[in-house]
């Protein structure tokens, strides 16, 4: 199974960003936690962070070209404005799990706007790094436990 770890604009700057709500550890922390995980799994993972939008939906475009399994993606600020998001996961068909490091349900009102979210199989917030282990989890059972064939997986009917 190869997933493709995505985040978005200013998750870079983890560990310098605003250590009271996204914690003192580093975009280099995150990716060493994810691989250390997804070795244990058996899983591969690439990762991939960008600041711009354009350059996400690329990258979303190129898992479904090259055949990734699913994707594990932090929008970040775009998970609030992204319609160019949800339409790349929507025609992609790769089951995604969107993930927050921090608990977006209790923040600032325009943070409760989610558009990449109805294309997504589930959600993951506020589990901290943890998150993203946990997606790649939720991943790792929806692909194991049945043939995921994107249209099913688009549904979102067990959307977490
Ligand atoms: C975030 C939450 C977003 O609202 C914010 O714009 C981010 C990070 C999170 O991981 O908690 O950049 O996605």
């Amino acid at each position: 199974m190869k997933f493709m770890v995505m985040n978005g604009p200013n998750l870079n700057m983890l560990g310098i960003r605003e250590p009271e709500i996204y914690g003192k550890d580093t975009y280099e922390d995150l990716k060493a936690l994810v691989r250390a995980a997804a070795d244990e799994r058996g899983v591969e993972v690439e990762f991939y962070q960008s600041n711009h939008e354009g350059d996400l939906v690329d990258k979303i475009q190129e898992a479904f070209m090259r055949h990734f399994d699913g994707i594990v993606i932090n929008p970040a600020a775009y998970t609030h404005t992204s319609v160019a998001l949800l339409d790349a996961v929507k025609a992609a068909k790769l089951p995604t799990v969107e993930v927050h490091i921090s608990d977006v349900s209790k923040r600032d009102d325009f943070r409760q706007v989610s558009y990449i979210r109805e294309a997504c199989v589930a959600t993951v917030m506020g589990r901290g790094f943890q998150g993203y282990v946990d997606a790649m989890d939720i991943l790792i059972d929806k692909l194991g436990s049945k043939a995921c064939d994107g249209a099913a997986c688009q549904a979102g009917a067990d959307h977490e």
